[in-house]
């Protein structure tokens, strides 16, 4: 086969992937920008671990963040700026006695710092794991310094005793509101208020089972309520689904909700919800037949807008090992308080005499609702708060909290997909392009320590970059965004990171920036730059729907760079692409360049091996990137090599990409001049046979990359390697949940039963008896 006939193959067959508009699989970020400490402001501490809470106090300029027994108050405008911190330790005896318990004393028996509110008089609730004998307290930040007070308030059911264990809380009109387990075993899962008549959950499977919080959002669905609706709180999380008829066990992910005035029952749910409803939450993966697992959750509500128009976004992860796709699903408000409001209950009916089957419930459903908040049909009924409430309808949503239909996200699919790293937390951003639209704009972490940022263009997901906050690798275990300073903030095990929205200033020429298709970016004609839209009363060049780049003014020619090379010697040409999505070719004295052994194009350059005098010429690297409108081509590199002659030979230059800015000329001729030097003598080394050929190993590249590094103009070098799939190890980010005893998920039929669906007798196995004696409570 002719070796251009099967470059265009390799070339067309990721093009045809990438444009097929129900594949989101074929979704590459466009840049991959590797790890820099200049790339984002960081804050860690010696010594200190664990920074997954934060909490903005925008109105006091800080960022309060919580670590493993310290709190810090950071500067929100650059948070490697400490300006206070306070420490918060257990005492030697707490540690003994949890150690006396069972735990270890260096890791668990620590104070992790998991929740941080704002409350009304501007302190801030906080509360840590406090060596498996959770404790809250109030802060205040005043004069630059942190203080707690020092009465602690018992923490049970509102933090996690067990610092891996995953939780959830709010804090909604001074009420935390709090998802985790209460007791020391991590048994005992609920959602409580606390106030003064705290409300919580039943203790029984069909409330939650096993469950792994994962966040909680607040809608204000009474206001102008037509129907005299309450406000809720929402909360996610996944757990052991009890009405799946499966042979194992099956985790599923669910929404549940409690309104906000909900007091109780009087004699049936005294001080427990009496408006806990949840229903199962699909996020349909086609790859997959096990349900996915939600991670977390972004609440999106365009303040200008009824909070119908509200969207969850959540990220999912597989349950099982075998694969190492992430998903991003978003679901309508409305449509999840549709289903909680209209829809209907599932009920468990016994079939033989132990087993439990959960199906559609098509009897008479009492009046008022269950689960419903009072509204103005109750009150006109004389029901004015939930102590009213007729124990008919008590009793029935203490047994059938959970409704039959599954809600589904907008689409009925997810609007992302992707191999590789896995999603870990979400934060999404609305914004107004120059186009006059409002694009969301998704912030993704994942285990990986990376933030992919993405937008769905009609249906078409373009993921714009991928950027490295922590290194080494860390998961991103919290992510939080300030509509004050337009900023993220990113925490990890090891550090947190700061970063905009966007760097636009990475794109150096027109078409970079065009093609980026970033909504925050445009091109400015007049300083020549790609500058942020909200920096800029100019028009600026920006076409994200379609990456239309030919409004761009020509790009300046690149100057060839001449190149000396000994008879026998080999040169590395480099050509550093400008995206993941362009595909680079060589041409030789403006004709396709055939490789061979000799001339070995590659990710990021050519090499040509053994020189001869043949060898001599032009050679130009050409970049081409497919937009939806159109193809791009433009010159990324441009050579004159010569063959040096024998005796004193011509200078050898080292390649010189185009990215270069003025500004760093001095310095670049400076590590240019060693570079130069080094090569000199390695290619006389190599010449004499000193020295073995590196290029197998790929080092070469890697030590050019780094010499333009310290040149400083790291920045607008993207990584050269297309973004692998990288092999993830597929464990569970908490470890409440245990699949390992019934791994065997792969198994084809552990699928869900549908509603009421006829099955032969079903198979008696642990998980059905081990609920069956959960529910004998009753
Ligand atoms: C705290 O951080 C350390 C260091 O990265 C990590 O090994 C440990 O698992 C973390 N602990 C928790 C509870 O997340
Ligand atoms: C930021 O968001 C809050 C609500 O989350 C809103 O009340 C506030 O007005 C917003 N501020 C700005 C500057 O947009
Ligand atoms: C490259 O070499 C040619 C002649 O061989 C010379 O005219 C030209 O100025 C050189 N260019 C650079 C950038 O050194
Ligand atoms: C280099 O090329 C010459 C001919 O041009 C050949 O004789 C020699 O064997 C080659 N050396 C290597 C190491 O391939």
């Amino acid at each position: 086969m002719h070796p251009l006939l099967s470059l265009s193959v390799f070339w067309l067959l990721p093009l045809a992937l990438m444009l097929e508009e129900d594949s989101p699989l074929g979704c590459d970020p466009r840049k991959s920008v590797p790890y820099h400490r200049d790339n984002a402001h960081l804050f860690q501490e010696e010594g200190v671990f664990n920074y997954s809470t934060m909490l903005l106090r925008e109105d006091l300029n800080v960022l309060v963040l919580g670590a493993r027994e310290a709190l810090y108050a950071l500067d929100l405008n650059d948070i490697s700026k400490k300006l206070a911190s306070v420490k918060w330790e257990v005492t030697e005896q707490q540690k003994a006695e949890c150690k006396n318990k069972g735990k270890d004393p260096e890791t668990e028996c620590k104070n992790y710092i998991r929740i941080l509110h704002k409350m009304e008089d501007n302190r801030m609730y906080v509360c840590g794991t406090n060596a498996f004998d959770p404790e809250c307290n109030y802060m205040s930040y005043a004069d630059g310094k942190l203080t707690l007070e020092s009465k602690g308030e018992d923490g049970k059911g509102k933090c996690p005793f067990d610092p891996f264990q995953r939780y959830a809380s709010i804090m909604v009109d001074n009420n935390l509101y709090s998802a985790t387990s209460m007791n020391f075993l991590g048994s005992e899962p609920i959602l409580m208020r606390s106030s003064p008549v705290s409300i919580r959950t039943e203790f029984k499977s069909s409330w939650l089972n096993e469950p792994s919080f994962v966040s909680m959002a607040q809608m204000p669905e009474g206001d102008k309520s037509e129907e005299g609706d309450d406000d809720k709180v929402y909360l996610f999380f996944s757990e052991t689904a009890v009405e799946c008829d499966c042979y194992n066990k099956l985790v599923v992910s669910r929404v549940a909700r409690v309104c906000k005035g909900d007091l109780g029952g009087q004699r049936t749910l005294q001080k427990k919800w009496t408006s806990f409803l949840k229903a199962r939450l699909d996020c349909p993966v086609l790859e997959s037949q096990l349900p996915y697992i939600i991670q977390d959750t972004y609440r999106l509500c365009d303040p200008q807008q009824h909070w119908k128009t509200c969207l969850f976004y959540a990220v999912f992860t597989p349950q099982s090992d075998t694969s190492d796709l992430s998903a991003v699903c978003v679901y309508q408000v409305s449509d999840i308080s549709r289903v909680f409001a209209e829809g209907k209950y599932k009920t468990p009916v016994p079939v033989e005499t132990s087993f439990v089957k959960w199906v559609m419930y098509s009897g008479d459903v009492p009046v008022p609702r269950p689960g419903a908040c009072i509204n103005n049909e109750a009150r006109e009924a004389g029901i004015t708060q939930t102590l009213d409430l007729p124990d008919r309808t008590l009793q029935f949503i203490k047994d059938r909290p959970l409704m039959d239909q599954a809600i589904q996200p907008v689409g009925e699919k997810p609007v992302l997909v992707r191999r590789g790293a896995t999603f870990t937390r979400i934060i999404v951003n609305q914004v107004q392009a120059a186009d006059g639209e409002k694009y969301n704009v998704m912030f993704i972490g994942t285990e990986e320590g990376s933030m992919l940022k993405a937008v769905n263009y009609d249906g078409e997901m373009f993921i714009i970059e991928e950027i490295q906050l922590f290194q080494p690798p860390e998961p991103i275990k919290i992510l939080k965004f300030s509509n004050v300073t337009d900023q993220l903030y990113a925490g990890s095990e090891n550090g947190a990171a700061q970063i905009p929205l966007a760097s636009c200033a990475r794109s150096l020429s027109c078409m970079d920036c065009v093609l980026a298709r970033d909504p925050y970016c445009g091109w400015d004609k007049v300083v020549g730059k790609c500058i942020a839209l909200s920096n800029s009363q100019r028009e600026l060049i920006q076409s994200v729907k379609e990456g239309d780049a030919s409004l761009c003014p020509d790009a300046e020619h690149v100057k060839p760079t001449n190149q000396s090379i000994w008879p026998g010697g080999n040169l590395k040409l480099s050509c550093p692409s400008p995206s993941n999505l362009a595909k680079t070719s060589w041409e030789r004295d403006n004709r396709p360049l055939t490789p061979s052994a000799r001339l070995q194009p590659l990710q990021d350059g050519l090499l040509i091996l053994n020189a001869s005098d043949s060898d001599g010429g032009r050679y130009r690297c050409v970049s081409v990137e497919r937009s939806k409108t159109a193809e791009y081509a433009t010159t990324v590199a441009d050579y004159q090599v010569r063959i040096a002659g024998s005796g004193r030979g011509g200078q050898i230059l080292f390649p010189q990409p185009r990215t270069g800015g003025p500004s760093v000329a001095g310095l670049q001729a400076v590590v240019g001049l060693l570079v130069v030097s080094l090569l000199v003598l390695l290619a006389w080394n190599f010449y004499k046979g000193h020295l073995p050929l590196p290029w197998s190993c790929g080092k070469k590249s890697e030590q050019s990359q780094e010499s333009h590094e310290e040149g400083g103009v790291h920045s607008s070098v993207p990584s050269q390697e297309p973004p692998k799939p990288a092999q993830v190890e597929d464990k569970p980010l908490m470890s409440g949940r245990d699949n390992g005893s019934s791994n065997n998920h792969s198994r084809g039929e552990a699928a869900f039963s549908a509603a009421g669906g006829e099955n032969d007798a079903p198979e008696l196995n642990l998980t059905s008896l081990q609920y069956i004696d959960d529910e004998s409570e009753i």
